[in-house]
Formats: C-alpha cells, sequence, structure tokens
C-alpha cells in the first residue's frame, strides 16, 4: 500500500511516499480502507520525535504517523463482533504500533472504532474525534461544567477550541470565547457563539473583562502564553482550570483556583459519549483545508501557521 513514512524524526521534509505492506488486522482488531486521515497538532511533535523520547519508545522506522482517519472496513479480526465488512467507521488511536493513518489501510483495535454517526460525512469523521473527544473529556470529566456555568475558552477557533465551544454550549453553558483573527471570529461566531473576542487583538485582555465584569466559573485552555497567564485572574474565587498537555501554561498562581492538566485519551466509552452529540445534529467540525497524501510535506508546513478548525488529507487508492 501507499503511506508516507519517515526514516528518521525530524521536520515535514522528511516525509516520503513509499510502498509498505498492508497492516494485518490481529484477532481484536479490524482493516480500515482509509479515504482521509486527520493531520493534527500533536502529529508535528511525534513527526519530530517528541513522543517516542518523552515515552521511551525504541521507534520501528519506517514510521507511519496519524491517529486519526475515516474509511470502510475491509477485514475483521475473529474476535471482533461489532463490526460487519463494509461500515463507514472513524477512529481515533494513539501512537498505534501496526502504523497510523497517513496510508492506504490501517489496523487498528476495534475499541478504537466507531461507526460514523449519521449527520458526519467522511471528510468531517476522519477530524472531529481527536479534538472532540479532547474537548468532551476536559469539560465533562476534568472541568464537570454544569448548566448554567460561564466558560471561558481560549484557542477556541483551533481544533480542540472550536468542538468545545459548541459542546459547552449544548450543555446550557455561558461560552465567552478567545478566537485568533478575524477568520476565527468568524468561524466561532458562525457556531453559534455571541461573546467572541480576537485573542490576537491588541486590547484582547481589556476587551474579555469587559464581558465578564464578575470572573468566570470555568476555563478551557487550547493555547498557553501571556494571555493564558493573564486570563487566570479572570477566573472567580474556587473556580476549575482545565489544559489539555501540551499546551504550555505556567500555572503557578495565588488564585484560589484549581488548575487541571490532562489527556485526551480516546476509548469506547467516551468516543459513545462524543457520537451521542454529533448524532444530535447540533456538532460538526470546520475542515480549512484538504490536501493529498502526496503533499503532506505541504500539510505539516501549514500545521505551523495559522488556520480555524483542522487540517485533512485524502487518500487516493490505486
Ligand atoms: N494531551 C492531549 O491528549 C491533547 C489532545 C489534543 C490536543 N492537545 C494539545 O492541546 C493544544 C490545542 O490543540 P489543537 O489541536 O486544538 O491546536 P490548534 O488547532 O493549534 O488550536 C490552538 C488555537 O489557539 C489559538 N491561539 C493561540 N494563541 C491565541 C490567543 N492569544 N488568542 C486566541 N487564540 C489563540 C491558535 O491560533 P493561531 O492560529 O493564531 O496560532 C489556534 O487556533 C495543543 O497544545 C495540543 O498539543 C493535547
Amino acid at each position: 500500500m501507499k503511506a508516507a513514512v519517515l526514516h528518521r524524526f525530524g521536520g515535514p521534509e522528511e516525509f516520503q511516499i513509499e510502498q509498505v505492506p498492508v497492516p494485518q488486522a490481529a484477532s481484536n482488531e479490524v482493516l480500515i480502507k482509509l479515504q482521509y486521515s486527520a493531520v493534527s497538532t500533536w502529529d508535528a511533535f511525534e513527526r519530530q520525535g517528541g513522543y517516542a523520547e518523552m515515552l521511551g519508545m525504541q521507534p520501528i522506522f519506517p514510521y507511519i504517523l496519524g491517529s486519526e482517519g475515516a474509511g470502510t472496513i475491509v477485514d475483521i479480526g475473529k474476535d471482533v463482533a461489532e463490526f460487519k465488512l463494509g461500515d463507514s467507521v472513524y477512529t481515533a488511536s494513539f501512537l498505534n504500533a501496526n502504523g497510523g493513518t497517513y496510508a492506504e489501510y490501517v489496523a487498528v483495535g476495534a475499541e478504537y472504532v466507531s461507526l460514523i454517526p449519521k449527520p458526519l460525512g467522511m471528510k468531517e469523521a476522519s477530524a472531529i474525534l481527536g479534538v472532540g473527544i479532547t474537548a468532551l473529556r476536559g469539560l465533562e470529566n476534568v472541568l464537570n461544567l454544569q448548566k448554567g456555568e460561564t466558560i471561558l475558552i481560549l484557542g477556541a477557533s483551533g481544533g480542540v477550541g472550536h468542538m468545545a465551544v459548541q459542546l459547552a454550549k449544548l450543555m446550557g453553558a455561558e461560552v465567552i470565547a478567545v478566537a485568533s483573527g478575524d477568520d476565527g471570529v468568524n468561524l466561532v461566531q458562525q457556531l453559534g457563539i455571541e461573546k467572541v473576542v480576537n485573542g490576537r487583538s491588541e486590547n484582547a485582555l481589556e476587551q474579555i473583562k469587559a464581558l465578564v465584569p464578575h470572573g468566570v466559573d470555568s476555563a478551557l485552555f487550547t493555547a498557553g502564553g501571556k494571555l493564558a497567564q493573564d486570563l487566570l485572574e479572570l477566573v472567580r474565587n474556587e473556580g476549575r482550570v482545565a489544559y489539555p498537555n501540551g499546551v504550555q501554561l505556567d500555572v503557578n498562581t495565588t488564585a484560589n483556583i484549581k488548575v487541571s492538566a490532562y489527556n485526551g485519551e480516546p476509548e469506547g466509552e467516551i468516543m459513545a459519549r462524543l457520537s451521542r452529540y454529533i448524532e444530535s445534529e447540533a456538532v460538526t467540525v470546520h475542515i480549512a483545508k484538504k490536501f493529498q497524501l502526496e503533499e503532506i510535506q505541504a500539510a505539516h508546513k501549514a500545521l505551523a501557521g495559522h488556520y480555524s478548525g483542522k487540517l485533512i488529507v485524502g487518500i487516493d487508492h490505486e
């Protein structure tokens, strides 16, 4: 099969399109013929060897990146009962030892696979799980967001952020969104959020303060930096803050607030929970740009620039 492979970790220029063997589905796995793969922010860290170093892994080259995608089931391990051949599915798994989704096929544990909920096209399905799960875990499991509470979401036009604003609104919270650029503000407004500030504008902090004169009950930070640091002070006494690991945040604060770092952790229960929100037809993912697998170097260069929502690659089969 065709795959984008690395022969060593490094920059986007290390990707090469090559023929490699199709992975085999083990007894608890399915083989998916992929139509699209997400190109996600954490893929850049993996490409540079960040996870291999952090987790003390011995990478095997050629190495295939990609943790999310969508396609059709073409083979099923003998212990997998919940799928049939031809099912349209989406998957999110992390550091898959069989190889990732920047390829024509991926073999993945059935617990990391789910039927695509009706409202989603395959393109959108390929990109929604990683960011959707991370947003949902932050809001429900970590922040325990309640109906009627106020939540500040920083990075609201990014992958995790634009999922979080939609989910928080569905949970009945009042959302104050801090997006990036005019395009980011437009996207978040189109998603139905009224209180949106451009966090890249000069007086962003003052604009946000004016929207929440009494502070907020909770905050989800999907970006770090100076603004994030300043925004910690807007969280009310005994309020809660969550941020996914990877966000650079100095959590030293004298304020009486609870600050928690967490991981998205794809697994069956939260995938099912997210699928139920998607089925409500009120949650969608914005695809900023689609590349082809052969353009993977350009897709990874785009990861380092500004865009709203998600990037994906389309996978043509020979
Ligand atoms: N541990 C986990 O399980 C896990 C899972 C998913 C994600 N993460 C981490 O979570 C973070 C977010 O992931 P993501 O995929 O959502 O990344 P992303 O798509 O890059 O989103 C971050 C967003 O924050 C924006 N931003 C940065 N500074 C801002 C500011 N001052 N005001 C307004 N917006 C600002 C960025 O805009 P610009 O275009 O201007 O930069 C971008 O839109 C990353 O650090 C990622 O590694 C961790």
